[in-house]
């Protein structure tokens, strides 16, 4: 039997991913290239949403590609890839676009949020589309899953309402997907604002773990992490959000489970514990950056391996927009 289908995909957007992104999505990613037929990319076409220069862009989208080859994502057993290398995610998105109602666009969160910080109406139409294009990346690979972190659980919906409603409308075209996300990691929150999540549009860099930082600033931030009143190293969402990011990530890079790092750290105030913490950050950061420098340091290298993943993809998505075409009653090219 075939295996299940993964897809997922991250912004270049900033210069380095952060211990959110990390832990919530790129991980699992990692975990499922074994058991699943996965498709991971760096979503380049969402990251115009915010305007980015050309150098920018062709910047960050390298080191995005980089980085998920240095967490571990391994050219055969994944297609790695960058979106506008296939131009087909522009195709579909345009034609879900025409399925989607305003309404139900404009109940997006994300969108909410963003326009709101962008100023009334200074937020670009991109902004408001950016879900059903994301719909269409999910969608042309007709990806049984989709490891994500929370945060993206809306759009999941919305990709799943619009691959009924077009199944329904044009006939059986498109699987429907499920969000595949660990409830454990879904949110890594922000270390100065223990109730946000952990975001690169934070208002203060301090709160901000990125993977490619150096391991001074690293320790340096987790150390004035924000903590809560007592002593105690416990979890407790409402009276120690601080503290229960702290645990949580501190059990997601360990494998310990909570209890037994309450446990281990009973009585010893939140000194000991925070420093742990930042060590077991810095251990698992250090790797992943040696390695980025190195791949960075190889552009033609590197562009080969996303030119393998592109040609996968490509492949998968030249098929599903055929039947697109064809059951939206496009006519078929001559010839
Ligand atoms: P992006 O680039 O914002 O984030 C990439 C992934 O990281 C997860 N994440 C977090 N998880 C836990 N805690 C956090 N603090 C945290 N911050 C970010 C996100 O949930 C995401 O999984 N819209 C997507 C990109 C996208 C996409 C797709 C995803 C475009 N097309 C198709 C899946 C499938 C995004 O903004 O990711």
């Amino acid at each position: 039997m075939a295996r299940p289908r993964v897809l997922s995909g991250i912004q270049p957007t900033a210069d380095s991913f952060h211990l959110g992104n990390y832990l919530g999505a790129v991980r699992q990613w990692i975990a499922l290239q074994d058991s699943h037929d996965a498709f991971y990319m760096v979503v380049d076409l969402h990251a115009l949403t915010v305007h980015p220069s050309a150098p920018e862009l062709r910047r960050r989208s390298r080191v995005a590609a980089a980085q998920l080859f240095a967490c571990g994502l391994d050219p055969e057993r994944s297609s790695v890839f960058v979106q506008s290398h296939v131009r087909e995610h522009s195709e579909l998105a345009w034609i879900l676009i025409c399925q989607t109602g305003m309404g139900e666009a404009g109940r997006m969160t994300q969108f909410k949020d963003k326009s709101a910080k962008a100023g009334e109406n200074a937020a670009g139409v991109g902004l408001f589309t950016y879900p059903i294009l994301q719909a269409a990346d999910i969608l042309l690979y007709q990806a049984d899953q989709v490891p994500v972190g929370a945060d993206q659980k809306q759009h999941l919906e919305l990709t799943r309402d619009l691959a009924q409603r077009f199944n329904t409308r044009y006939g059986p075209t498109f699987t429907v997907p499920s969000a595949f996300i660990l409830k454990e990691v879904e949110k890594i929150t922000d270390l100065q604002d223990p109730t946000a999540k952990m975001s690169k549009s934070s208002s203060s860099p301090q709160g901000i773990l990125d993977v490619l930082e150096q391991p001074g600033p690293l320790r340096k931030k987790v150390m004035r992490a924000v903590t809560d009143t007592g002593s105690e190293v416990v979890a407790d969402e409402e009276n120690k959000p601080g503290i229960t990011n702290l645990l949580r990530i501190q059990s997601a890079i360990t494998g310990t489970p909570i209890p037994e790092l309450e446990a281990r750290y009973a009585g010893q105030g939140y000194g000991t514990f925070k420093k742990e913490v930042a060590e077991a950050i810095v251990e698992l950061f250090e790797p992943i950056r040696e390695r980025t420098e190195k791949l960075l340091g190889d552009e033609a290298e590197l562009d080969r391996m996303l030119a393998i993943g592109a040609a996968k993809a490509r492949a998968v998505a030249a098929e599903t927009m055929e039947k697109v075409r064809a059951n939206v009653g496009f006519l078929p090219t001559a010839g």
